[in-house]
């Protein structure tokens, strides 16, 4: 395939690059004390190796006033430089050029971890952090600028090609820029060319440091998605200011505020593919400077077409190569099919970055452990006949893991399609790409040679039979009953019974009212919710948490499920604990007041925890046979964990 565009160098002022695919910038918590480790230089020569044209490094904080994140770079100490070095070394050995992010966050930041106040231009408190900060005066915007230049000279000693200003979404430099958060009356506030004073000052401070001899660009919000924020007009505006300080090499896009519509920056599977692609083409109409497009760049075929459309001079991909670290060596090669395409589900990138964990990927079991070992496959002198009993996730990880290194791999599957749960959670609205998953991982075996057969269930005397040398048991889960919902009430339907269609008569029909029962707080109730309101079925949420779906904040899925529930009519009902089912009568105990309620629903269809399969593994094991068992169901989990024990026992067999 031609991909004329994509393939095509670019200067970025001293720097070329190869190609115009970008690791844009993002958090890992990979840091230890403020300094850059090991794993940092592993992952992003992993990115490097595997074909990515330009690498910008996650933020480095430039004064101590900023400390918004535990595991921070703390790019104002000098004793970063050898960490630096360490990164843009082995960066470097893949002949791929490497930009420093550096950044102070101003009021979207609390003093938890500084113990100082946190600096903005106006005492306007961040709606995630909500502290009001400290009004910076002169002397102190003196030493936000200073301290810029401080951390671009200790880049520039540390090896990187670039700096790259982060002034988009947590910035103190968008805080200035924005007139929701700058209610200044001095030579700062007001007009925005007042406003883009500071920008305009930090980037003469940090080309004066850096020269010629490394790029500079400009990471620019093109609309910030919230009330009185700036919107695309004003992005152009800016850029156009960029433009002619005659000092930027590049801008860089972004979109909304990182504590206010985070959603919308790392945008979830329920937000289309290009979704801010209307922000590097506004602005490249608007100035002469290469502009970045990023925003849920999926496949090397949609970034060559922005490219190709005119829409942007590179293509950010930073989840599609947090999921695959060659996409873009395979794109290059033609064998765009092996890319193991990102999900868009923030489950394991951007949920972890939340709960204050390292970075990870729910389908690439490499992601964050880039510096632990080669990742190269390991040969085995004796090859094992391998028998996984379960297609979904976990087992075709573990046939993945184990043919890659060098075994014989027989996945049976008792369905006639293979997947698991992950297939039935990509039936329902605007979730289909969790289907990848499965896709991707099918490829890999097809690409491996693991032999697939469907529609066989395997019982102890098939395992005799076949005599394999090591047998993976990766039966999954089945649904449960609890206590309060009796075996005969018919009208009680497991999430799975919807899904697959196995309900008696077809399930919830249009007209009939529906409670879900949330006990587990992520898709499974939201997605059947949704499915049955689009079917004309009036539905109720009810859960014992205080939020419907309260997993679904971490991959911010919230706000787009709020909105959908409102338009689809959908009830959210919190604190309720089902204490029982008489006839029709749903009895729910309002917990907070001790209260008790009753619902009559046609359907009472429960997202509630699953049990393991483990019958085929204990009888196995009885046997004496040698096996192992991974996924749900040694304990019903989520699809990572499935992943990551597929992972660990097929590369250990
Ligand atoms: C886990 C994570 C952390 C991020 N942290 C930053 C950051 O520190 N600075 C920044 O400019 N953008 C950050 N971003 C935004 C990305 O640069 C990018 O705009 C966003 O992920 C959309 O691109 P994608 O759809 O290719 O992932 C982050 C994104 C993710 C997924
Ligand atoms: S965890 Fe999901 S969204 Fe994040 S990189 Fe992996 S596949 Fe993409």
């Amino acid at each position: 395939m031609g991909h004329r565009y994509l393939w095509t160098p670019l200067r970025l002022g001293p720097v070329t690059v190869r190609n115009r695919i970008v690791f844009s910038a993002h958090l890992t918590n990979y840091a230890r004390d403020g300094r850059p480790t090991e794993q940092h230089a592993a992952y992003y020569a992993a990115r490097a190796a595997g074909g990515s044209g330009l690498i910008i490094t996650e933020e480095h904080s430039t004064h101590p006033t900023d400390w918004p994140y535990e595991k921070l770079i703390h790019g104002f100490h000098r004793e970063v430089i050898p960490g630096y070095r360490r990164i843009t070394d082995a960066v470097h050995r893949h002949r791929t050029p490497i930009f420093a992010q550096i950044n102070h966050n101003g009021g979207q930041a609390s003093s938890m971890y500084s113990r100082r106040a946190v600096w903005a231009p106006s005492p306007v408190a961040d709606p995630l952090f909500r502290e009001v900060p400290k009004a910076v005066d002169q002397a102190e915007i003196d030493e936000i600028v200073a301290g810029y230049g401080l951390v671009a000279e200790h880049c520039a000693e540390g090896g990187f090609d670039g700096i790259e200003l982060q002034c988009s979404h947590s910035s103190i430099v968008r805080g200035f820029l924005s007139p929701a958060t700058n209610r200044r009356t001095d030579g700062y506030g007001g007009s925005l060319e007042h406003r883009a004073r500071l920008l305009i000052e930090i980037v003469d401070a940090v080309r004066r440091v850096i020269g010629n001899r490394l790029a500079l660009g400009v990471r620019i919000c093109g609309d910030e998605l919230i009330d009185g924020g700036t919107t695309i007009d004003d992005a152009v505006r800016i850029a156009e200011m960029v433009e002619a300080t005659g000092q930027v090499d590049y801008i860089n896009t972004s979109i909304g505020v990182a504590t206010a519509t985070l959603f919308m920056i790392e945008a979830s599977m329920h937000v289309p593919p290009g979704y801010a692609m209307f922000i590097p083409s506004a602005l490249r109409k608007a100035v002469d400077l290469p502009v970045v497009g990023v925003g849920r760049f999926k496949d090397p075929l949609q970034a060559e077409r922005a490219l190709a459309e005119g829409h942007c001079d590179l293509v950010g991909v930073v989840r599609g190569q947090i999921a695959d670290a060659d996409f873009a060596a395979k794109a290059r090669a033609g064998a765009t099919e092996d890319i193991r395409l990102c999900l868009s589900c923030n489950q394991e990138c951007v949920g972890r970055m939340g709960l204050n964990r390292w970075l990870g990927c729910i389908e690439n079991p490499r992601t964050g452990r880039e510096s632990q070992g080669t990742g190269l496959p390991r040969r085995v002198r004796t090859a094992k006949d391998v028998m996984v009993v379960g297609a979904g996730p976990a087992g075709l990880q573990a046939a993945i893991a184990a043919a890659r290194n060098g075994h014989r791999v027989t996945v049976y599957e008792r369905e006639d399609q293979a997947g698991g749960q992950v297939r039935l959670a990509a039936t329902v609205p605007n979730r289909a790409e969790l289907g990848d998953l499965v896709r991707n991982q099918l490829t890999e075996c097809r690409r491996l040679g693991v032999r697939l057969e469907l529609g066989v269930g395997v019982w102890p005397g098939l395992v005799e039979e076949k005599r394999p040398d090591a047998v993976v048991v990766a039966t999954g889960a089945e649904p449960a009953r609890p206590w309060w919902a009796p075996p005969e009430a018919e009208q009680v339907l497991d999430v799975r019974h919807v899904l697959d269609g196995s309900a008696s008569g077809g399930g919830p029909a249009a007209g009939d009212t529906v409670v879900v029962i949330d006990e587990i707080g992520f898709h499974h109730a939201t997605s059947v919710a949704e499915l049955l309101a689009d079917r004309g079925c009036q539905v109720e949420v009810a859960t014992n948490g205080m939020v419907v779906g309260q997993d679904l904040g971490i991959t911010l899925d919230m706000e787009g499920w709020w909105a959908r529930a409102e338009a689809k009519g959908i009830v959210q009902s919190t604190d309720l604990v089902p204490m029982g089912l008489d006839g029709r009568s749903l009895h729910l105990l309002h917990h907070p007041t001790g209260h008790m309620q009753d619902r009559t629903p046609d359907w009472v269809v429960l997202a509630v925890p699953a049990s393991p399969v483990e019958w085929l593994f204990h009888e196995l094991q009885e046997r004496g046979l040698v096996v192992e068992r991974i996924g749900d169901c040694v304990a019903p989990r989520r699809a990572h964990a499935a992943v990551i024990d597929g992972e660990r026992v097929g590369a250990t067999l």
